[in-house]
């Protein structure tokens, strides 16, 4: 499968998946789309608490119902803020995206902007216990 052929697919599903942020702190309503190898999607948003600290992020909630799912190969993410701002993935987010595939794609977009990065970029000798 070409990745950056899916782009536009993915980008869509993670404008879609920030329609169900639940943000009622930052404001930030936040939506990622994970890309399988086998083209398999799976959407995450930012889910906020009172206790500020539960929070999860878009990419990482993406990531765990991947996982849940049983799909552990991910070849690219896409970001969507409903911003101005641009949300390039938190540290967290990186980390436990490079435990999945540290060379992966990822696209960050908000309401004028699109940019696209690699994990290799965002997190440069990433810790990881695999060899
Ligand atoms: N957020 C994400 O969903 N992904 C990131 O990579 C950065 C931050 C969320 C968490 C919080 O709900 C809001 O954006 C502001 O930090």
């Amino acid at each position: 499968m070409e990745v950056s052929g899916q782009f536009d697919k993915l980008l869509k599903a993670a404008k879609e998946a920030s329609l169900n942020a639940y943000a009622p702190y930052s404001g930030y309503k936040v939506g990622a789309a994970l890309l399988c190898r086998d083209g398999t999607v799976f959407t995450g948003c930012n889910v906020e608490n009172a206790s500020y600290s539960l929070t999860i992020c878009a990419e990482r909630n993406a990531v765990f119902q991947a996982v849940n799912a049983g799909f552990r190969d991910f070849v690219a993410i896409a970001i969507y803020v409903d911003s101005d701002k641009l949300f390039p993935p938190c540290g967290a987010c990186r980390q436990v995206l490079a435990e999945f595939n540290p060379a992966m794609e990822v696209l960050y977009a908000n309401r004028a902007q699109i940019c696209r990065s690699n994990l290799e970029s965002l997190l440069p000798q990433a810790f990881t216990l695999k060899s």
